[in-house]
């Protein structure tokens, strides 16, 4: 029985969603992926991949952010199967939160119970510098309430135990890695530079729009989850430099090799501590 099912979810979205993809060949994902803006190439590590574009899913709108293509693909990364979503829904584009975690209800409708969230970032944090790559060990989303629902949670994303394995597994992949705080900012425009001087008092260490409602989710399916910033840009203030959206893909492409190595280790090396059952969130 899935973790949806077993709340009592059943017939949702999500649940019809998932039905609809087992009918065109998706399996039981070990662990899903959602890739965030100019991130999405990670697909191509997917070995013969069922893909799917979100258009032939009913419930699910199409994404308008440059570098999302819109389309899940389920297939072998090493030993373990994944499905990847290239293409997330923001809030800032006029979604609600309970279509912004759809990816994550899917697959915990087909059964999944690891997901792995990436995203662009701005850096707070005066020691980072565009292409960091940042473990999310906590996350601030305050005063907006990500949460698309109402029912009370037993817990909260800090991942603290989880990150300190992975940082483990990356060095050991001689992949640089960060860590820190990740604070939701709803957008659609970047943040003043006094939001971001009150983020940093606040104790964050980046800033983005997306993410949090999505590991919220995972952490209510009682997923192990774990969320991951490419840090694109200095946020508003902490760099000189004005801000467009055309930086993301320049950082995404100056780490990406690295950020796909990591990705591709953290779902699939044999060593990978994300399927640990006491990471999971119960
Ligand atoms: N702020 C918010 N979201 C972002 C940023 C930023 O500076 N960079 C990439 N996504």
């Amino acid at each position: 029985m899935s973790n949806t099912s077993q709340q009592g979810l059943s017939e949702t979205a999500a649940e019809q969603a998932a039905k609809l993809l087992r009918q065109k060949g998706v399996g039981l994902p070990d662990a899903t992926i959602i890739l965030g803006s100019g991130l999405g190439k990670f697909t191509n590590a997917i070995q013969n991949p069922v893909v799917v574009p979100y258009s032939e899913i009913s419930g699910f709108p199409e994404t308008g952010v440059a570098g999302h293509d819109g389309a899940l693909y389920f297939g072998s990364v090493g030993e373990r199967k994944i499905l990847a979503w290239s293409g997330r829904f923001h809030h800032y584009e006029g979604h609600p939160f309970d279509r912004t975690v759809l990816p994550v209800r899917v697959a915990a409708a087909l059964g999944c119970n690891v997901l792995v969230v990436t995203n662009a970032a701005g850096g707070i944090n005066s020691r980072f510098r565009v292409g960091d790559l940042m473990l999310i060990d906590d996350i601030i989303s305050l005063p907006v309430r990500v949460s698309p629902h109402t029912r009370k949670f037993r817990h909260r994303y800090a991942n603290d135990s989880l990150v300190h394995e992975i940082i483990q597994l990356a060095s050991r992949e001689g992949i640089a890695v960060t860590r820190g705080t990740y604070l939701f900012s709803k957008g659609p425009t970047y943040e003043t530079k006094s939001e971001v001087r009150a983020f940093r008092i606040m104790g964050a260490d980046a800033v983005g729009m997306s993410t949090a409602a999505e590991l919220n989710e995972a952490i209510h399916l009682q997923m192990a989850c774990l969320g991951i910033s490419l840090i694109t840009n200095l946020a508003t203030g902490i760099s000189k430099e004005k801000l467009d959206h055309s930086e993301i893909a320049e950082a995404a492409s100056l780490r990406e090799k690295d950020l796909m190595g990591l990705i591709t280790s953290i779902l699939s090396d044999p060593e990978t501590p994300i399927y640990k059952p006491e990471y999971r969130f119960r």
